[in-house]
């Protein structure tokens, strides 16, 4: 996809499609009013007809209207004028690349009316125009035998009109960052999508590889089994041990500042399917399991942003890859095992595996001295009934690095709240027999999860993101959203000062 900004004058832009927005009370908004001008009138007699409502959302494609140098242009509604926010205007741009994708249509203007500057700058606009844009014409790679879905026709999208050429820099700089964004978002869909059986601890780790050799600054280290216990990650190879899929841990450096500089590490749980292992899980949908490797997705994803855009920053990406498996070499309930950092760990549920390879992936991280440290995990089911699929849910000891988080969640259109990390959720993990046990009972489950992993992240400046309820949606609609690359790229983008 080819990106650019056109200036002002929509009636001599030479273009396949040109898409404004109307209001729901008939309000044309700015770019709708001057096509109105240049082709006498012509969408108010339609609107005086109640041809279309203006709804959000709403889109009518018109063609070879008079005075005009465009093929088309695509109404979108933008609802009432009063109430065009950040939502409703990403809604409104959504609906006019998806009402073209179905279309021949190559080259795209959006000249939709934006919310107000303070909350959607140039910069920003146009990176989440170039996001948007990447999302929608995402197809998923689909296993299917039959005829595979054609490809859009659209390969050009333009924002404006900017008249300054400063602030068409400025868009032209967030045209690069989203189609960054885009990728990395798409890498993370890909891997995410694909079932359990293709997508394996192995495949993640050859996929890592092929950044590597893709992107100079990136170095690839993957550990297999024996080198996995010379670590003495006794927790993660408590997980994998029930499986027949050989584990993997797989380290990524990205090296886009001085050496001396210390790194963000992003520790993703990249779990290619969890079964539950001898606590089973019930049926039912236990076939989304195979999202259960979305953090480490999102670690690639991420890194793979920084990466296309050359961030100033260091990056280090720890992602500990296993199956859980039941059999009968399984981790049974009531085991007990030893850390990588020395506590004995009661395996009361094998279920709870998420943390128990994310605690020997954290500890692992101490040894880049990272400035901060944050892991992405589809963590736990109670993180979904307590947030939905809406928000992400961020734990942290660090309030400040909270604040960035969540601050990058709302520039990134892929939102998290602050959940609790006080110390009675980790009492709760008390055990007759180890140092601790792995959970806590139902109450709580997804703040006894993230006290777990506070424990071995005493002294780093960390956080952790669930993203059980954002990652991937089910039903019909079934597959994996991309997120949460958004809020990753904008803490990356934020923290090597590059916007
Ligand atoms: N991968 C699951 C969490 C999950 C649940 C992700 C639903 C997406 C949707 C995790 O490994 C898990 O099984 N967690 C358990 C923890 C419990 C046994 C303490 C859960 O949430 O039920
Ligand atoms: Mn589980
Ligand atoms: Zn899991």
């Amino acid at each position: 996809m080819n990106f650019a900004t056109f200036a002002p004058g929509l009636a001599a832009l030479q273009i396949d499609c040109i898409a404004v927005g109307v209001h729901e009370d008939g309000e044309l908004g700015p770019g709708a009013a001057e096509i109105d001008k240049a082709s006498a009138g012509a969408i108010s007699r339609l609107l005086k007809r109640g041809d279309f409502s203006g709804r959000s959302g709403e889109t009518l494609l018109l063609t070879e209207l008079a005075g005009l140098k465009a093929d088309r242009v695509l109404l979108v509604g933008q609802g009432a004028r009063r109430s065009v926010n950040r939502q409703n205007w990403r809604r409104a741009v959504a609906a006019a690349v998806n009402a073209v994708a179905r279309t021949q249509i190559n080259s795209l203007a959006i000249a939709l009316m934006r919310p107000a500057m303070r909350d959607l700058d140039d910069y920003h606009c146009a990176r989440a125009v170039a996001e948007i844009a990447g999302h929608c014409l995402y197809r998923v790679n689909a296993l299917k035998s039959g005829e595979k879905a054609k490809p859009t026709a659209l390969t050009q999208v333009q924002v404006g009109p900017f008249k300054a050429a400063a602030a068409a820099a400025k868009a032209r700089r967030g045209l690069r960052a989203g189609a960054a964004i885009a990728l990395g978002a798409k890498t993370l869909r890909d891997l995410a999508n694909l079932p359990a059986n293709v997508c394996t601890p192995s495949y993640l780790a050859e996929q890592a590889r092929l950044l590597a050799k893709r992107y100079p600054k990136l170095e690839v280290t993957v550990l297999d089994e024996a080198a996995i216990r010379k670590e003495k990650m006794g927790c993660f190879l408590s997980v994998t041990r029930g499986s027949d899929e050989p584990p993997r841990f797989i380290v990524l450096q990205y090296r886009g500042a001085a050496t001396k500089q210390a790194p963000v590490a992003l520790v993703g749980k990249g779990i290619t399917f969890d079964s539950g292992g001898i606590s089973l899980k019930d049926p039912p949908a236990m076939d989304e399991m195979k999202f259960d490797m979305t953090g480490a997705a999102s670690v690639l994803g991420s890194i793979q942003v920084a990466c296309e855009l050359g961030l100033k920053l260091n990056v280090v990406g720890l992602i500990a890859a296993c199956e859980n498996m039941p059999s009968g070499r399984a981790t049974k309930p009531g085991d007990i095992v030893t850390s990588a950092a020395g506590h004995t760990v009661e395996i009361l549920n094998t279920d709870a595996e998420g943390r128990l390879v994310l605690c020997d992936a954290l500890h692992y991280a101490r040894r880049f001295a990272p400035c901060a440290v944050v892991d992405i995990a589809t963590l736990t089911g109670a993180i979904v009934v307590a947030l939905g699929p809406h928000h992400s849910g961020v734990f942290s000891n660090n309030d400040a690095l909270a604040r960035e988080l969540i601050e990058s969640g709302v520039r990134g259109d892929d939102r998290a709240w602050r959940m609790p990390l006080t110390e009675e959720y980790g009492e709760q993990l008390k055990s007759n027999f180890a140092d601790f046990a792995n959970v806590a009972g139902r109450e709580g489950g997804s703040c006894t999860a993230a006290a777990y992993l506070a424990k071995f992240t005493q002294g780093l400046n960390w956080a952790h993101i669930d993203i059980a309820g954002s990652a991937y949606l089910g039903g019909a609609k079934k597959g994996s959203t991309g997120r949460p690359i958004g809020l990753l790229s904008d803490f990356l983008i934020r923290r090597a000062a590059a916007d």
